[in-house]
């Protein structure tokens, strides 16, 4: 069999013997699918043999690239002592304490398995300090998978506020009762709706930079002030931006500090991690030790903290400390940026790449600004998807009409050949 019927073969089998035939939401076109064989660096190689730019780094976490040497390591050493003992272990500890030195608003840690896991948790945590029912989110924002998540998520039409439309079925209704929407970025109608339902209101959830929309100037202060005023407990999202576009998150780089925030992606080196990161005192629903069960928030997983990904975690936030790392990511994804949108230009296509260096989007739109999610639906999804399908035919991994990921790995010379394949593709939309 050639690599390329070994690859065909593959995805039969996976179209057969795993849900949906792969992942979940994330779907390719039948010709672009693939199996990834091996990644180093930057790169990844298909089962068939071809070679990509990767620009979706595993939708975040391989901010290191593939195959790091450190995480590679530290992992290694870890092996064969054992992999999970549920009882704490030495790595968990140490990352712990990096993560308080490393994240504003940190002063203890609880580890969970997944993003999702964490804002779900998070939710709970707020819930049981302020002894209130609902919670409020932003229309656009993603939180997971759970079912105070997924509301309001990519709703193509402006939801009926504080109401939203669930994302997945399934979901059950009574739990839409208990989550309230309203647009990031609308500040004035953020805050009235925070105070007509503060007494009801445990927590406010927020991504600070929402998928590729920045926080336009005052947005997060004024949430932290109606939150605090309040004691509605502020959580950020920082699954995306943590440890990513700065090294204390978007807390850092806004300069907003949360009560509490989810950490995960980046900050377990691409090993299954992540974790809630906040103020002490709200935490304390967390203690076994100070309190009875019957008033102890339940968040304990069998896999959590694990000596593996606590030390993949140990040895990616290290690498992630060195001077220069954040400069390079301004550098490379500054370059990219700024070259995808005159290409486009150059073509005639009306695009943009809102967000941040360390992570942005691409989207076909001539609606400006984009500060909402309502201004991201007036992008152009199918002209999105024709551009995404040109740069994976040459060599660019990349997730359509979502976000572009770039690691420390990603170099100039990337950058170069990267964005001779994006005037190739605009060059070929413009003649199709
Ligand atoms: C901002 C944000 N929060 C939460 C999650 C959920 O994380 P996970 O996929 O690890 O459950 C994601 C996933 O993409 C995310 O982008």
């Amino acid at each position: 069999m050639t690599p390329a019927q070994q690859q065909t073969q593959l995805l039969n089998d996976a179209g057969k013997y795993l849900a949906g035939g792969g992942t979940g939401l994330f779907v390719l076109p039948a010709e672009l699918n693939l199996i990834v064989a091996r990644g180093e660096g930057s790169r990844v190689w298909d089962v068939a043999g071809r070679e990509y730019i990767d620009y979706h780094l595993s939708s975040g976490p391989a901010l290191l690239g593939h195959g790091h040497p450190a995480i590679t390591k530290s992992v290694t050493e870890q092996l064969p002592k054992g992999t999970t003992f549920f009882f704490l272990n030495e790595h968990e500890i140490e990352l712990g304490k990096k993560l308080v030195e490393a994240i504003p608003c940190g002063e203890v840690v609880h580890y969970t398995g997944s993003g999702t896991e964490a804002t779900f948790y998070a939710l709970r945590i707020a819930r049981a300090w302020t002894k209130r029912n609902k919670v409020l989110k932003f229309e656009g924002a993603w939180h997971g998978m759970h079912d105070y998540g997924l509301w309001g998520t990519v709703p193509s039409n402006p939801s009926d506020y504080p109401h939203a439309n669930p994302d997945s079925v399934g979901v059950p209704s009574e739990t839409g009762e208990t989550v309230l929407v309203t647009p990031f970025n609308e500040t004035e109608q953020a805050v009235a709706m925070i105070e007509q339902n503060a007494k009801d209101l445990a927590a406010v959830i927020v991504e600070p930079l929402q998928r590729v929309l920045l926080p336009e100037p005052g947005f997060l202060e004024a949430i932290r002030e109606v939150t605090r005023k309040h004691k509605i407990v502020l959580i950020f999202d920082e699954i995306v931006t943590g440890f990513r576009i700065a090294w204390g998150g978007a807390q850092e780089k806004y300069g907003v500090v949360p009560d509490i925030a989810c950490y995960g992606k980046s900050m377990s080196g691409g090993f299954p991690l992540a974790a809630i990161v906040g103020n002490g005192e709200i935490m304390s629903v967390l203690d076994a030790r100070s309190r009875p069960k019957a008033e102890v928030v339940w968040a304990t997983n069998t896999l959590n903290g694990n000596p593996i990904c606590a030390a993949a975690g140990l040895a990616a936030i290290d690498a992630l400390s060195q001077p220069g790392v954040y400069e390079h990511f301004h550098h490379i994804g500054s370059r990219l940026r700024k070259g995808m949108v005159e290409a486009g230009e150059k073509y005639g296509f009306a695009v943009q790449a809102p967000g941040d260096d360390a992570v942005w989007g691409v989207r076909f739109t001539d609606r400006k600004p984009l500060r909402t999610w309502m201004d991201l639906t007036t992008a152009d999804k199918k002209l999105g998807w024709r551009w995404a399908i040109e740069l994976m035919k040459r060599g660019l991994l990349v997730n359509p009409n979502e976000k572009f990921y770039i690691s420390t790995a990603h170099t100039d010379a990337d950058v170069d050949q990267t964005l001779n394949i994006v005037d190739d593709a605009f060059a070929a939309m413009r003649k199709g």
